[in-house]
């Protein structure tokens, strides 16, 4: 009876973390939801992007609103192709939201 008690546990935990893959998981887009990926450009500076994890690199554009970055990604800009075309605007708010609380 124990075990069984262990097992539902197990599958319920289960659950949740599929679950919240499927609602737009910030981390993932980032990672995997584009082509080319965010991580690709934003991991290491490619074409003087903005570093995840940097905060000095982001400059005036820390005093940008989510809407106002999130607009950016979705027209593109400067070596940024726009995203909008591979990524709904919750999936680039996530992966913005997630780039943004890499920089505390
Ligand atoms: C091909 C490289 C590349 C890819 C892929 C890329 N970016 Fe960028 N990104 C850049 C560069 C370069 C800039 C700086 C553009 C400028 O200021 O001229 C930038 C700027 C930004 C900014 C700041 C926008 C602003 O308003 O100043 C955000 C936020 C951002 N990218 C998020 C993302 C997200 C989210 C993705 C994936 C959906 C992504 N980027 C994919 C290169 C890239």
């Amino acid at each position: 009876m124990k075990k069984m008690l262990v097992l539902a546990g197990a599958a319920a935990v289960a659950m949740v973390g599929s679950m919240s893959v499927h609602a737009a998981d910030g981390e993932s887009v980032y990672k995997r939801g584009t082509i080319p990926t965010c991580a690709s450009c934003h991991d290491f500076g490619a074409a003087e992007a903005p570093r995840v994890g940097h905060a000095g690199d982001w400059g005036e554009r820390l005093d940008k609103s989510v809407d106002e970055l999130v607009a950016t990604v979705k027209a593109g800009q400067g070596a940024m192709p726009p995203m909008g075309h591979q990524a709904s605007e919750a999936e680039l708010r996530a992966a913005v939201e997630y780039m943004l609380s890499t920089l505390n």
